[in-house]
């Protein structure tokens, strides 16, 4: 189809969301990716950038409003990508992500599981514990701290953060103060933010040595603020503390339900949302269902996240981690909490589960699994679980499509899937978590 200009008054009708969370529609030969539009409204649109035949817009005028369509509760969200759907109320924005789940299972001719779950839920602000912000000097304006604008690599000029830890979401205007002040200001790319339950940290990439001054200006932000500041100046080898001098070096999150404190450094992996965590660890021992007979299986532990609490119930607990730091977290993380994890058998080993030489035979043999995996998903163990034969799997996965994938690959080798549901971890984001149970559909 011949392509023509599009005018700028001219109205387009939003046909569906893709997996971005982004409105889809055709016009004039392009193919329009429109923020903030819903399905079956109709909406005049700024473009943002334009790729070949597809167009990045923005909604402007909307006609027809959706039904679940809400005011955005953070005032800057058309000009940040961070987040995409603040325009949809909350609850659609989760049967959206249950209806993408759905129709990938279906469309890898995945049986639908015999029970959905009820959605996880908790805050819709305040949530993210966990982020990577740009950082960006304008000369003749302030430093500006955030996420990215949207379809675009340039930092959002944003004063606040309703998503992030208040701790830092409503001091981005003091951090933006901040970094203007530095005489490396405009050698400071970007910030990493780690929060435990009471404590946080920053990491500050520098690509030119502290200036005058600027390590005296950190330290006092940190004592005002009552966070710890990271310089990192190359690689993650070259992280080291600035602010406090002295102290334990780790954050610290607990699972109270369980009586587990977590140790962790700032930048080792830790699940963005604590409130859905503590959900989330109970839900996947309620359903993967231990007993004091059981041997487990955690797969892509990280520091023992899931390892310790199932512990408290199982007779032994293995887990496995591809990063010998992480492995080296969970340990430490036994040792703490060994009151509370009982007479349990607990190891750890680290393993590059997608090693292409991986056997999954090479596995310790288990009566259950839990699996988290990383987005790419778990394949390899997928494709070998006829070797390991746990009694039951339970998946937690935060990328819906790989987890289709395996949930086929689970059914190829006779595991049906018994249950599956949504985890509300990144409210006003595209991202879908979930969890699915398989089970032996013949367990003969
Ligand atoms: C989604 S996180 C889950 C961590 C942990 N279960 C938790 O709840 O905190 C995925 C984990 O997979 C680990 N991982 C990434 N690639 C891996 C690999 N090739 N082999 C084994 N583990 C890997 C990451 O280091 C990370 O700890």
């Amino acid at each position: 189809m011949a392509r023509r200009r599009l005018e700028r008054s001219e109205r387009v009708r939003v046909s569906e969301l893709d997996a971005e969370g982004i409105g889809l529609a055709d016009s004039g030969g392009f193919r329009l990716r429109i923020r903030g539009g819903l399905p079956g409204e109709d909406a005049t649109v700024k473009v943002l950038r334009r790729r070949r035949n597809r167009l990045e817009t923005l909604a402007e005028v909307i006609a027809h409003p959706h039904a679940d369509r809400v005011t955005p509760p953070c005032p800057w969200t058309a000009r940040c990508g961070g987040c995409v759907l603040q325009h949809l109320s909350p609850a659609a924005q989760r049967s959206t992500k249950r209806r993408r789940l759905e129709t990938l299972l279906h469309e890898q001719g995945v049986a639908p599981p015999a029970i959905w779950l009820p959605d996880v839920v908790g805050p819709n602000a305040g949530y993210r514990h966990k982020a990577r912000l740009g950082v960006r000097q304008v000369p003749g304006r302030d430093v500006m701290v955030g996420f990215r604008e949207p379809a675009s690599s340039r930092v959002a000029d944003v004063e606040a953060c309703r998503i992030l830890a208040p701790a830092l979401g409503e001091r981005l205007t003091e951090l933006k103060a901040l970094l203007g002040s530095l005489t490396i200001a405009d050698a400071v790319p970007q910030l990493e933010i780690a929060c435990g339950d009471s404590d946080f940290a920053i990491i500050l990439r520098h690509l030119k040595p502290l200036g005058d001054g600027d390590a005296e200006r950190l330290i006092e932000f940190a004592v005002s603020s009552g966070g710890q500041i990271y310089l990192q100046s190359a690689g993650p080898d070259s992280v080291v503390r600035l602010w406090p001098e002295e102290g334990a070096r780790r954050l610290q999150y607990t699972l109270p339900d369980f009586g587990l404190s977590f140790a962790f450094h700032p930048l080792d992996f830790v699940q963005v949302n604590p409130a859905i965590n503590r959900q989330m660890v109970a839900l996947a021992l309620e359903l993967l269902g231990p007993t004091a007979q059981d041997s487990v299986l955690d797969l892509f532990c990280g520091i023992g996240n899931f390892t310790l609490p199932m512990a408290s119930r199982a007779g032994s607990v293995h887990g496995v981690e591809g990063s010998e730091a992480l492995v080296a977290r969970a340990q430490e993380n036994l040792a703490a909490n060994r009151a509370a994890v009982g007479t349990s058998r607990v190891t750890f080993t680290a393993a590059d589960l997608y090693a292409e030489d991986f056997d999954v035979g090479q596995l310790p043999a288990a009566d259950l699994l839990l699996l988290d995996p990383p987005r790419s998903g778990a394949e390899n163990i997928a494709r070998g679980i006829g070797k390991l034969a746990p009694r039951r799997a339970v998946y937690v996965s935060c990328h819906p499509a790989t987890l289709a994938r395996d949930a086929r690959l689970f059914a190829d080798a006779g595991y049906g899937l018994t249950a599956a549901g949504i985890l509300d971890m990144f409210p006003h984001t595209a991202h879908v978590e979930s969890i699915a149970v398989f089970e032996p559909r013949d367990p003969g």
